[in-house]
């Protein structure tokens, strides 16, 4: 497990493009599998500012809307990869998940981002990776708790290029 701390959103930043980075590095391994990852924390804690900040460096342009009313935002990224940003915070049932036919989305080359995950509780499938955000003073912790194989080697890249930005 590991833990960095954001001290102001442009840290938050700095982290959503490490990690733009480190999936970059990794590609051919989502290409496979697929990614999923989990953002959990409060309200106004930085999920979707990370989210936010990750595909901006994975070279979305243009406005970059949080799902929080729509469920659901999707961005076609290079090299036939795609990612889902979901909000499950207006879910009333976890079946909700299931009828929306999200289930699909969660398949080769597809990045899944999901907030509020615990709504979409036992319906989700399991994540590679969760990034639990909270709040300190006036910054921001990340915690990042791999789940598989998968994750736990994009824990490592991330790990290994947050530190080398922290010595430079
Ligand atoms: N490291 C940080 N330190 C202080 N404020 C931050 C940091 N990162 C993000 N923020 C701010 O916190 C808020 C996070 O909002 P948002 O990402 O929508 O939260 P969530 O999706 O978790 O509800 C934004 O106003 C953002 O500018
Ligand atoms: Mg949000």
């Amino acid at each position: 497990m590991h833990c960095f701390i954001l001290e102001n959103p442009e840290k938050t930043d700095t982290f959503g493009a490490t990690l733009a980075q480190s999936i970059h590095q990794l590609e051919s391994l989502v290409h496979e599998s697929g990614l999923n990852i989990r953002l959990n924390g409060d309200l106004g804690a930085g999920k979707t500012a990370t989210t936010r900040a990750m595909l901006r460096a994975l070279g979305v342009d243009g406005r970059i809307k949080s799902p929080t009313f729509t469920l659901l935002e999707t961005y076609p990224i290079d090299n036939d990869l795609e990612v889902f940003h979901y909000d499950f915070y207006r879910f009333e049932t976890p079946e909700e998940f299931l009828d929306a036919g999200f289930r699909d989305d969660f398949a080769p080359g597809h990045i899944t981002m999901v907030e509020w995950s615990e709504k979409a509780e036992p319906c989700l499938p399991e994540a590679d990776l969760i990034l639990t955000l909270r709040v300190e003073g006036a910054g921001r912790t990340v915690t990042l708790e791999p789940q598989s194989a998968l994750g736990t080697t994009l824990t490592e890249e991330i790990a290994a290029r947050w530190t080398s930005l922290a010595a430079n």
